[in-house]
């Protein structure tokens, strides 16, 4: 997997699985451009990876905010050759009757329609260049519902589908996209769980334990890659065999 050459934008980037696969993406040759809210944790990562690592503070959820992002990194870093979709919101967890139909919209507009924005900008120049790799960030709950939690998995499911539809059209084009679902991966907002709660949550995976961004940046590199060149449409679970367990 050598990325030499080749520009990868990863929205998301301040932070967890993004900014854990922006750094494996760079160590292998990547121009890695991070797009965020917080700029002082983008700047940081800046000067932490070095290299052609560049970055746009922006809410995805904002769509100017977002394509003024995605203009600076072809600016800063020239055309993008893979976009790593996984900036994302948890969403609260609200009984459905009380839940709150503008955070629903709100999750909606970050976890899914961003994403949408950010493909229908990069597209043109991939359909042009008849190459390009898309990876979305999607969830378990692309797969499964989660009580108390509709708009995250709709969302979720979303993008999900999302990714379907743009890996069909797009494939004569020579432009693939995929979905990667993370299980518990352990970045911040686990890490924030009572110690107590993360070991009844680790005992619920096949594998007794979370995964870590590292593992779930292998995976998502290697989407991304060259190497999974034949690969589109499909979603990916780096998740320690969750999703194909039952509990008995
Ligand atoms: N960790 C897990 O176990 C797990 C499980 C399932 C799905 N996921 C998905 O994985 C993705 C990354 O999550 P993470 O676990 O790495 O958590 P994280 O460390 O909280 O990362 C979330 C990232 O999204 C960015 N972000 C959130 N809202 C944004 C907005 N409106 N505009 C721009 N950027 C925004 C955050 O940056 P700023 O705050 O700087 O804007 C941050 O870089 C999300 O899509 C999440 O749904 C994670």
């Amino acid at each position: 997997m050598d990325f030499a050459g080749q520009h990868i934008v990863v929205t998301g980037g301040s932070s967890g699985i993004g900014l854990v696969t922006a750094r494996l993406l760079a160590k292998r040759g990547a121009a890695v451009t991070l797009i965020a809210r917080r700029s002082d944790q983008l700047e940081a990562a800046k000067q932490e990876m070095g290299g052609r690592t560049a970055w746009a503070a922006a809410d995805v959820g904002d769509k100017a905010q977002l394509e003024a992002a995605l203009d600076a990194a072809v600016h800063q870093n020239g055309p993008i050759h893979g976009l790593f979709a996984n900036a994302g919101l948890t969403g609260g967890f609200t009984p459905a009757v009380q839940f709150d139909p503008e955070v629903f919209e709100q999750t909606i507009r970050v976890n899914l329609t961003s994403v949408f924005w950010a493909i229908q900008k990069v597209l043109p120049a991939m359909i042009e260049a008849k190459s390009g790799a898309i990876l979305v960030t999607g969830s378990m709950g692309s797969k499964r519902g989660m009580a108390m939690n509709p708009a995250y998995v709709a969302s979720k499911h979303g993008v999900l589908g999302l990714t379907r539809a743009i890996a069909v059209e797009m494939a004569p084009h020579g432009v693939r996209a995929n979905c990667i679902i993370p299980g518990f991966i352990k970045t911040e907002a686990l890490e924030r769980i009572p110690p107590e709660q993360q070991g009844k949550i680790a005992q619920r995976v096949p594998q007794r334990r979370m995964g870590s961004p590292e593992e779930l940046a292998e995976v998502a590199a290697f989407l991304l890659s060259d190497a999974a060149s034949h690969v589109t449409g499909q979603d990916w679970a780096v998740d320690g065999g969750v999703l194909e367990s039952i509990e008995v």
